[in-house]
């Protein structure tokens, strides 16, 4: 069984500078995004609960992450833990590890600070231009390695590192193959993909910017005659994970063109379900709601929708529906505009809600439903935190027709805010949302991804929101689904165990 000592005061640990060198961390997440520090979607969610309740389960965990030009990040004090120098070819990038010191957020969480690299506002594109940063290869070298050579000099090494995604891919390879982080190479290495549709690859031509690997690994990091950070992360880490069993099936039929490397990396291979967290995740006690759950599920729900309604201009006597989430199509956001189209013309009446912001074609079309249905369709281009969690307690149904769905939160939340969702059945949706003609259903699930299937789903359900008892049943019923980090943190502490 995998016994880490507890640590009790967190900040205990680093309380003296020669502590601070070695903070004496059993696993350490290296990420691109960490909430509430710097959250693009599902992963800055992940990364910034998991390693919380890894830590209540007595395996003591930090995060590393970049320092972005944010605002909360920017609000905060840090204290320094290292620096150095990364060389990029002829260039030596310095860079400084800091510890974020005001929140106690449940574990250290640490950034690392590249002037001119990442001091920018926005995690992978400029937040007001949305134009996406033309550097990535230079940012994620230089971040994975600054993350390294820190932890390469901690007198106790960690006995785990978890990378997460592509921006992190680099990390096994580096640690087995770089004679710098030799000391590293006895360290086991998780890699988690969240999303499998980005690779971070680049041209070979690129290589000089790497740091020196040994010549005879160099296959590791090609894939289709570029090096590819995710492939690469596959073939070199210990353990492979994905957010969801079903994702990783479905990775080992159709991966764009990595599927028969994933099948062939099966021993290693496992999916462990996200949880979410349920602290900040509570009906009762969320901060962000005008209405807390009290003992009535329907006065709560009524509550929160009269809010949404005073925001909005939608129709008091029906359903919401609610889309939450970046408007591209990996969500399937392009068939919604379709679909309720469909749904509308057939003289079927619901309202339609969407939160979020993404590709502008998108956005221009939710912008001309919103005059075509007037009272029906309204929209908020945005990125809210806040707004989400209103939207979660005040909506009837959530709407994921995602193309591609590792593992989905927002269906999570909305289950636990009594909010149905109607999902297609697709990776982590399939694993987490039954369609209730089964047994033991909790929403609407519709198969191909057309607007017909989506329209038909919508029309399922109106008919049921026509039958109060039902819908209140059903609400009381999700509501008290367990999907707490508890069960997930065993099954990472079975694969990091599983490691030593
Ligand atoms: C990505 C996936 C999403 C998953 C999240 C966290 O954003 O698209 O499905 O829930 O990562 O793992």
């Amino acid at each position: 069984m995998f016994s880490f000592k507890i640590i009790n005061n967190l900040t205990e640990v680093f309380r003296t500078k020669e502590k601070m060198r070695n903070p004496m961390l059993k696993v350490i997440h290296i990420s691109a995004e960490c909430y509430p520090a710097a959250k693009a979607g599902g992963l800055g969610d992940v990364v910034g609960s998991l390693p919380k309740y890894l830590n209540q389960a007595g395996v003591p965990t930090g995060v590393i992450i970049p320092k972005y030009k944010l605002k909360w990040i920017e609000a905060q004090e840090y204290i320094e833990v290292g620096r150095g120098m990364v060389r990029l070819s002829n260039v030596q990038v310095p860079y400084i590890i800091q510890q974020q010191m005001s929140v106690n957020l449940g574990y250290p969480l640490f950034m690392v600070h590249v002037p001119g690299l990442f001091d920018r506002n926005g995690v992978y594109a400029d937040n007001d231009t949305q134009q996406s940063y033309d550097d990535d290869v230079e940012r994620y070298l230089v971040f994975q390695q600054a993350a390294l050579q820190w932890i390469n000099g901690w007198h106790e090494k960690p006995s785990v590192i978890h990378c997460h995604d592509h921006h992190t891919g680099l990390i096994p390879f580096m640690m087995k193959h770089c004679p710098e982080f030799s000391d590293l190479a006895q360290v086991k290495s998780v890699f988690t993909i969240h999303n499998g549709v980005y690779h971070g690859a680049y041209r070979w031509r690129n290589a000089h910017l790497l740091p020196w690997f040994d010549s005879n690994a160099s296959s590791l990091l090609d894939w289709n005659d570029s090096i590819n950070p995710l492939a690469c992360g596959i073939k070199c880490c210990w353990q492979l994970t994905t957010v969801s069993p079903g994702y990783m099936q479905e990775l080992m039929l159709s991966a764009n063109g990595l599927e028969g490397l994933i099948r062939s990396e099966w021993r290693k291979s496992r999916g462990i379900i996200n949880g979410i967290d349920t602290a900040v995740w509570d009906p009762r006690t969320d901060t962000m709601l005008p209405y807390l759950l009290g003992d009535d599920v329907s006065a709560y729900k009524a509550a929160n929708k009269t809010a949404i309604l005073s925001k909005f201009n939608l129709q008091a006597d029906l359903p919401i529906v609610t889309f939450i989430g970046r408007l591209v199509g990996e969500k399937g956001a392009d068939i919604l505009p379709q679909a309720i189209r469909n749904l509308l013309g057939s003289g079927q009446r619901m309202n339609f809600l969407l939160l979020g912001t993404g590709e502008p074609h998108l956005m221009n079309l939710f912008r001309k439903m919103r005059y075509e249905y007037t009272g029906l369709v309204d929209i908020s281009l945005e990125y809210n935190e806040a707004l989400a969690h209103l939207l979660y307690a005040g909506s009837d149904f959530l709407i994921m027709p995602s193309r591609v769905e590792p593992c989905g939160l927002n269906q999570l939340y909305a289950l636990r805010y009594g909010t149905i969702p109607i999902v297609r059945k697709v990776g982590g949706l399939n694993d987490t949302v039954k369609d209730i003609g089964e047994a033991n259903g909790v929403g609407i699930q519709f198969t191909n991804l057309d607007a017909q299937d989506c329209a038909y789903a919508l029309y399922r359900a109106n008919q049921i929101y026509d039958n109060p008892l039902y819908i209140n049943e059903l609400r009381n019923k999700i509501m008290t689904i367990d999907h707490s980090w508890e069960n997930s943190v065993q099954a990472y502490m079975e694969v990091y165990g599983a490691m030593n």
